[in-house]
């Protein structure tokens, strides 16, 4: 028997503070101007001192599996993509999965950081049509805001990070017509692990020759993300375009054929550049980042979700989505919704 996939339910969830550029004017020594030329930031959301980043996958796993008309009971896999897990372990999916009181059944967390909702779009498709699972619950989650340095020194990488959820949930398809019939078409994954301090997290880390961190490397600000803004730019609009061409290939579409383009959020420069280099319209281009900031493993369900609520993508449409983040990775998808 041969199974497809399809994204059949979708959710989301930002906490609800707003970070506005003005209210960083005040800590890091930037403007509005700054940001908003460079980025197109406008706010973000930061979670209160009480909330993880399972607390806020929790609330978008819920609104995904009521979206899809499914009951809890009938996931039957959870895969959940984060840079800024509970803990270090068990995974956070684990944390996630007892938090909606669904003990058993298979839980899986992945790292590919800005990629990790195509990369598990992918997994759970290949799952999926396997015919091992049925409902796969693919969560991306992230609070950045309790491990950044919100000081002048790190305001070059702290004004372009929000926390937020996406989740959806993946299921099995009939597909009679591939053309016309909802699936998820193609994936394609990529990484390049040259450039993996490029962008990164140093410490904690068993890397390091005695403790995984201790005060020299705290006061070093190691603990915080150090990123080379420039190489991740120009690598980023490069891989995105590339393949975003080639998964339209290998489904068969050309970029004309699609409605709607879902793309990660790091830096709306970067996917204006993206557009115009391949000659996409801006108007079919949805973008959250204004609002929300880089949300890393969330950007594109959230993207989603906020899409099908502003009426933008409608069921049936040609949806395509590509990311790019730190590893390098960097991953294209494209399915009809
Ligand atoms: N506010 C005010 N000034 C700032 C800020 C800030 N937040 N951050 C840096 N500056 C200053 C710098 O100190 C520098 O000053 P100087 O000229 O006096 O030395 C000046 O602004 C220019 O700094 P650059 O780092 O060269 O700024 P750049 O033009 O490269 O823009 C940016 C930085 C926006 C990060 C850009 O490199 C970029 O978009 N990179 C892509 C990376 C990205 O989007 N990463 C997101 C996470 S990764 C991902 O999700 C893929």
């Amino acid at each position: 028997m041969n199974y497809f996939s399809k994204i059949i339910g979708v959710g989301s969830f930002v906490p609800p503070h707003v970070y506005t550029n003005f209210d960083l004017e005040k800590m890091m020594d930037t403007t509005d101007d700054w940001i908003v030329q460079r980025t197109g930031i406008k706010e973000r959301r930061w979670v209160d001192e009480n909330t993880s980043t399972t607390d806020l996958a929790l609330q978008a796993s819920v609104r995904a599996i009521e979206s899809a008309g499914i009951q809890k009971s009938d996931i039957d896999m959870i895969i959940f993509a984060t840079l800024s897990p509970d803990h270090d372990f068990p995974g956070s999916g684990c944390f996630l999965q007892t938090k909606l009181g669904i003990p058993g059944i298979s839980v899986l967390d992945i790292r590919q950081q800005c990629s990790g909702f195509i990369y598990g779009l992918s997994i759970a498709d290949k799952f999926i049509r396997s015919g091992s699972h049925k409902n796969i619950l693919l969560v991306g989650a992230e609070v950045h805001s309790k491990g950044l340095d919100k000081t002048p020194h790190g305001r070059n990488v702290s004004v372009l990070f929000g926390d937020g959820a996406g989740a959806v949930v993946v299921g099995r398809a009939d597909v009679v017509n591939a053309k016309t019939d909802s699936h998820i078409m193609t994936t394609k994954l990529h990484a390049d692990g040259a450039y993996a301090k490029e962008l990164w997290l140093p410490a904690p880390g068993f890397a390091f020759p005695k403790e995984r961190i201790n005060h020299q490397m705290l006061d070093e600000g190691l603990h915080y993300p150090q990123m080379n803004g420039k190489t991740v730019f120009v690598h980023a609009t490069k891989r995105m375009s590339e393949c975003l061409v080639a998964a339209c290939d290998d489904a068969g579409v050309t970029l004309n054929d699609v409605d709607v383009f879902l793309f990660h959020q790091a830096n709306l420069r970067i996917n204006s550049k993206v557009a115009e280099d391949l000659g996409i319209p801006e108007s079919k281009v949805f973008n959250t980042i204004q609002k929300y900031g880089n949300t890393t493993a969330a950007t594109i369900p959230l993207g989603m979700d906020d899409a099908i609520k502003a009426g933008v993508l409608k069921k049936g449409m040609l949806v395509a989505s590509a990311a790019f983040g730190s590893g390098f990775t960097w991953a294209s998808a494209v399915f009809r919704y």
